[in-house]
């Protein structure tokens, strides 16, 4: 898992590969059959998966919606096949999927299909079985991704979303000043990353801090939640311990009644209109004894908290790629530190290719 960490720049950047054309319109092999008139008669796109690609499908959402302007759920799989999805010829769907092999995923393609929806397989396995279901297959070029817990293929699939997204708002003639800027961020997103790792001693030490407890939580609003939702998934799969992620506005609602004394909680914050917001619901849990990690990008120097992981800057809709690089790295942490078997943790399949 460790390898597969620190493999992201490198998979990052060939995912993004000859993709975006210093000058001129992007173009996505796979989708060259795309025409405008039918990208604009979308009435929703659907994106369906299992794990952590269905949580990389949460920050995919965002991006649909806030720059091209089209509505996006995302389902999990195994509830979509049985639910009679309500999509037809105008919906595109979309099929995250690392190994291309998930069970749930390829049943879910298959009605789809049978009611018209056109149909995109993510996969990362070059010919896997989702690929000759789909009507079209984009890649992820994250390479083999062997540990359980993904890590490589969710932020590959991130940065291959926000490459789709911006060929979708060019094609349709949205944001295009929000395009541009994506576009520039983009390029510079391996750096980043690269950067981001750097920090791995600082989240080794809060790791190392908090390893025995028995539950965290995880706060964040917008795009930082579909991260938490990844960050507490990471964290249960290879350290067994209890995590949750709650949209932070949720907090009142029942969570805090949970945060006492001593409880971790772990906030993400990289969204510039809902920090302030973020930070009173930071203070409400630290008023009541919370020991906090905060990943962020914006300037809180004027707060004063404890553990701060600061993370290089970069558009919001990019920003997921970079806060959960800290968030990978503290749930190995906690998993080494517990003498735990990282790789292969209990009960757990890399594939489940059966119900
Ligand atoms: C299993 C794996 C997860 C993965 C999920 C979906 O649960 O342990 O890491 O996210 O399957 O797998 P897929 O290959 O469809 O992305």
């Amino acid at each position: 898992m460790l390898k597969e960490i620190y493999e992201q720049p490198k998979a990052i950047r060939e995912t993004i590969g000859s993709l975006i054309p210093e000058t001129g319109a992007i173009s996505i092999p796979g989708l060259e059959n795309f025409s405008k008139e039918f990208l604009k008669s979308i009435n929703k796109i659907n994106i369906v998966a299992c794990g952590t690609a269905m949580f990389a499908g949460l920050s995919a959402r965002v991006m649909f919606e806030q720059i091209c302007e089209i509505p996006t759920e995302v389902e999990i799989a195994s509830e979509f096949r049985y639910k009679n999805p309500i999509i037809n010829e105008n919906t595109l769907c979309f099929f995250i999927t690392q190994s291309g092999e998930t069970a749930d995923t390829i049943a879910a393609l298959k009605i789809a299909k049978k009611k018209g929806a056109k149909t995109i397989a993510i996969a990362n396995v070059v010919g896997s079985s989702i690929t000759r279901e789909a009507d079209y297959t984009v890649y992820t070029h994250a390479g083999p991704e062997i540990a359980v817990a993904s890590t490589k293929a969710y932020t590959c699939q991130i940065t291959l979303f926000s490459i789709i997204c911006m060929y979708f708002a060019q094609q349709i003639g949205k944001n295009l000043n929000i395009v541009d800027i994506l576009k520039k961020d983009l390029l510079e997103l391996p750096i980043k990353v690269e950067e981001t790792l750097k920090l791995s001693q600082k989240v080794k030490k809060f790791a190392n801090n908090i390893y025995k407890e028995k539950d965290v939580f995880f706060l964040g609003r917008g795009i930082d939640y579909a991260s938490c939702q990844e960050a507490s998934l990471k964290l249960k799969e290879i350290s067994y311990i209890h995590s949750e992620a709650y949209a932070a506005g949720e907090l009142k609602h029942g969570p805090i009644s949970l945060i006492e004394n001593g409880i971790t909680v772990v906030s993400i914050l990289t969204v510039p209109h809902l920090v302030e917001k973020m930070v009173s619901n930071i203070q409400e849990v630290v008023s009541r004894g919370a020991k906090t990690l905060i990943i962020t990008n914006q300037d809180l120097a004027d707060k004063n908290y404890d553990n701060i992981i600061k993370i290089p800057k970069i558009s919001e809709f990019l920003s997921p790629v970079i806060s959960i690089i800290p968030l990978q790295l503290f749930a190995y942490y906690i998993s080494k530190e517990k003498g735990l078997d990282v790789d292969k943790p209990r009960n757990l399949a890399k594939s489940v290719t059966v119900e």
